[in-house]
């Protein structure tokens, strides 16, 4: 039986960021075959003053502007009536560092929300009672969550059973995953000076493996040293 789609629900003031990155490629195919739907929430749709306002000053003073609570509430608190347990995650350079490992406990889900924050920051009331976990993809800082939303929907989208080709999640599962890939040729086996390495070539399919092999645990060795270690680490 087919699976559920996976449900992501995304709240922005920036609906407009995700139109084009979300109707492209891999994405967008897994969204016309039904293995994700995303709904894009526009804030501003959750509030009641003219001015459609969603930012206020810091009590206490300071620069910057800080999310107001009442839309970030109404809006996800709507959602979650239909879907009472759906996880609420805010995307912030203060959460917890994004990994492979935690893509695939997203794409095992039936849907969560993505909460894109702004400006300064967001009231540390929607925080506490709102958000279940706060995520960050890497220590630089962005000007707001919608990038790091597109990295994470991207990146658990592809890990969904039938999205890529089985071949592809296969190797993805496979010793490879845990190292730096290994190099990629096509034809012409001779451009310019520079030749395609003969074993590639050879027909023999072991030896092709084992070339791959070593050339991926020697590009990890030589690009990412931690890499190595935490893999050695796992092994025990
Ligand atoms: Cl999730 N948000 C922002 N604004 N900056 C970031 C980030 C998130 N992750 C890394 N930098």
């Amino acid at each position: 039986m087919k699976r559920k789609s996976l449900n992501i629900d995304v709240v922005t003031l920036f609906p407009q960021f995700f139109t084009s990155p979300l109707s492209e490629s891999i994405v967008k195919i897994a969204q016309n075959k039904r293995f994700v739907k995303i709904n894009i929430h526009n804030l501003r749709d959750y509030t009641h003053d003219l001015h459609k306002t969603c930012d206020d000053k810091p009590f206490g003073g300071g620069p910057g502007m800080v999310m107001k609570p009442e839309p970030i509430f109404e809006c996800i608190e709507k959602i979650l009536i239909k879907h009472p347990r759906r996880r609420v995650i805010y995307l912030t350079p203060q959460g917890k560092p994004l990994y492979q490992k935690k893509l695939k406990e997203l794409s095992r889900l039936n849907g969560f929300i993505l909460l894109c924050g702004h400006y300064e920051g967001m009231d540390q009331r929607v925080r506490e009672h709102l958000v279940d976990e706060e995520i960050s993809i890497g220590d630089y800082v962005l000007t707001g969550g919608e990038a790091a939303a597109l990295c994470l929907i991207d990146g658990v989208v592809r890990l969904i059973p039938g999205v890529l080709g089985n071949k592809e999640s296969l190797r993805h599962e496979s010793f490879q995953g845990h190292y730096l890939d290994y190099p990629h040729y096509t034809r012409p086996r001779k451009f310019r000076t520079y030749t395609v390495p003969e074993v590639l070539a050879s027909g023999n399919h072991r030896a092709v493996d084992e070339w791959r092999r070593t050339k991926a645990i020697e590009n990890t060795r030589k690009k990412r040293k931690d890499l190595l270690l935490k893999i050695k680490k796992k092994k025990g």
